[in-house]
């Protein structure tokens, strides 16, 4: 079920020039979430674009009754949506999509989260909850450079991460499908959410070691309940909307 909701900013934390990590709040308890679902967020006083920006969920709060969404600041709406302050009101459209598939043997499996990019973001509530679980996550966080990297101290209270950078900043330079611990280390499940070329190497590299693989994909999307048809990917059941029918997939499904 999902639920239009005037929800209040208790932050707005720049994290880098690029991003924003915006918490909100209600008055009820929020509802129930699922790693790896997002949201519509409604982006006021803006003409130039589309009314609402589809943005992934990033972590919730329960102790506080907040959501935390990242932000990456990419055009006029999310410009927009980073210029809010603490006591303003955000419409937001949620939950919306699926989300990831919990492992059902937790105590006994081994997942890797792989996130590039802002596709880190939906990896922190999953760690979250598959630590919740009882299961031990380990991370795969990659980025362009070390400040492109964000929410680091979040993850290390969650399990073992390991980065990449593209220049070597911090980590292993190079990719994230480069990272030494792909050789060393076996896991189980592997999650994936960032740019497309990265899905597609992760997935390829599940599939040739015969790892269960679910990507978070990001394709563009507009009105983020299936009615424009501007995010469809092609799936072994046709053409199918990311934001109704993902947007998390198992790999299985998809004809990369
Ligand atoms: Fe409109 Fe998916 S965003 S159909």
């Amino acid at each position: 079920k999902k639920y239009i909701l005037d929800l209040v900013v208790t932050q707005n934390i720049k994290l880098h020039a690029n991003y924003v990590l915006i918490k909100l709040t209600h008055a009820n308890p929020l509802p129930e979430m699922l790693p790896g679902q997002f949201a519509e967020i409604r982006i006021d006083g803006s003409n130039t674009t589309f009314l609402r920006r589809p943005i992934s969920i990033n972590y919730v709060d329960k102790t506080t009754n907040e959501v935390w969404f990242l932000v990456q600041l990419v055009g006029d709406g999310t410009r927009k949506l980073a210029t809010v302050k603490q006591g303003d009101i955000v419409n937001v459209v949620m939950p919306l999509g699926n989300g990831f598939t919990m492992p059902r043997n937790v105590t006994k499996v081994k997942p890797l989260l792989v996130g590039g990019g802002v596709g880190t973001a939906p990896m922190l509530m999953l760690g979250a909850e598959l630590v919740k679980m009882g299961c031990t996550p380990a991370f795969l966080l990659g980025a362009r450079s070390s400040k492109d990297l964000l929410q680091l101290e979040n993850f290390e209270k969650l399990g073992e991460v390991y980065t990449t950078t593209e220049d070597g900043s911090m980590g292993e330079k190079g990719y994230v499908t480069q990272h030494s611990v792909l050789h060393t280390d076996r896991f189980d499940m592997i999650y994936t959410c960032g740019p497309k070329p990265m899905m597609v190497s992760v997935a390829k590299y599940a599939k040739a070691h015969g790892i269960e693989c679910e990507v978070s994909l990001e394709n563009r999307m507009a009105c983020g309940v299936g009615a424009c048809l501007c995010c469809v990917e092609n799936t072994d059941e046709g053409h199918l909307c990311v934001c109704k029918e993902g947007p998390v997939f198992n790999i299985k499904k998809l004809l990369w």
